[in-house]
């Protein structure tokens, strides 16, 4: 669904530029539930957007199915986004419409496509738990409730790829668990891609693979354990961070790179260089010889 190669966004602003992203590789295969994890600042919400047609990379491979969102004209985007992709955002307040009804707002991308369909509107609404709200204005709305709206809108048009950034930021525990349930119902039950950007570890246990952002590249991949293999009572229990459901593992791109954690680098005192040894099993990463001695 997703192949993203050597992905690169520079912003450019007056005389500064911010690289946000440095050549990243992703790729998700189609009816995946995935998550994006990584610090403040890391790219996220930049590869949510590119990948949401939102916003245009500055150089790389992206494709989302058949389209080539490096190439594509404006009006291919126009396309792309209202049929292919929903999207949830980091601040919902973004697509949402205060003064209209929950079921309007449902129906508006709706209208924008041509393609109005109130009882699927009503049934997305039922799904996200808001069937008894579907006629109050959304300030008459809850945080959490408005959030679901947002769900609802998001998926209005029956997207391909479903693209949530920090979809329970702002709400309880609950409620979070239960948008992340309407994000796995829709996954199984319509086949629905999902890349969910999170800060939350807890919600790592609830998706198949974590991917992490650090610097504008993957750098960790955690792949969920098989429950067969090793019977982790945790994998059905409350919590289930990313140690005790997944397995880790560090990205290698194509050419051989991968890269090495900061907090590794600093205990060995790593700058530019490193000495690297195979001794047939393992690869030992280490200081150069010459820095050993002053380091020691
Ligand atoms: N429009 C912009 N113009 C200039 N720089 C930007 C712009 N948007 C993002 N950046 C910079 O790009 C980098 C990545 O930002 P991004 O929003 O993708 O981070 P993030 O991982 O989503 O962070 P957070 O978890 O805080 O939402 C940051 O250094 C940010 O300051
Ligand atoms: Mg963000």
């Amino acid at each position: 669904m997703i192949q993203c190669e050597g992905l690169v966004k520079i912003y450019k602003t007056d005389d500064l530029e911010v690289v946000a992203l440095q050549g990243l590789n992703l790729s998700v295969s189609d009816g995946e539930m995935m998550a994006i994890i990584g610090n403040s600042g890391s790219g996220k919400s930049t590869l949510l957007n590119i990948l949401g047609g939102l916003d245009r990379p500055s150089a790389g491979q992206v494709r989302v199915g058949p389209w080539d969102l490096l190439k594509a004209s404006d009006d291919d985007l126009v396309k792309y986004k209202r049929d292919t992709v929903g999207f949830v955002w980091q601040n919902n307040a973004r697509n949402l419409m205060p003064f209209l009804t929950a079921l309007e707002n449902v129906e508006m991308p709706m209208m924008f496509s041509g393609k109005l369909d109130r009882a699927y509107a009503k049934q997305l609404l039922e799904w996200v738990g808001l069937k008894d709200r579907m006629h109050n204005k959304l300030t008459q709305l809850s945080g959490g409730e408005q959030q679901r709206v947002a769900i609802a809108i998001s998926l209005a048009n029956k997207p391909q790829m479903l693209l949530a950034d920090e979809p329970t930021g702002s709400v309880d525990s609950r409620t979070s668990d239960m948008i992340m349930d309407i994000f796995r119902r829709f996954n199984r039950e319509l086949g629905l891609t999902v890349v969910i950007v999170t800060h939350d570890l807890s919600l790592a246990g609830k998706v198949d693979r974590v991917v992490a952002i650090r610097d504008g590249l993957t750098s960790t991949e955690f792949i969920k354990r098989n429950p067969n293999l090793d019977n982790a009572p945790s994998l059905h229990g409350s919590g289930g961070g990313l140690d005790e459901v997944h397995e880790a593992y560090v990205v290698v791109d194509r050419v051989g790179r991968l890269q090495i954690p900061k907090e590794f680098l600093q205990a060995l005192d790593i700058k530019d260089k490193a000495s690297m040894e195979f001794d047939g099993e393992k690869i030992l990463i280490r200081a150069p010889k010459s820095l050993e001695g002053e380091t020691a």
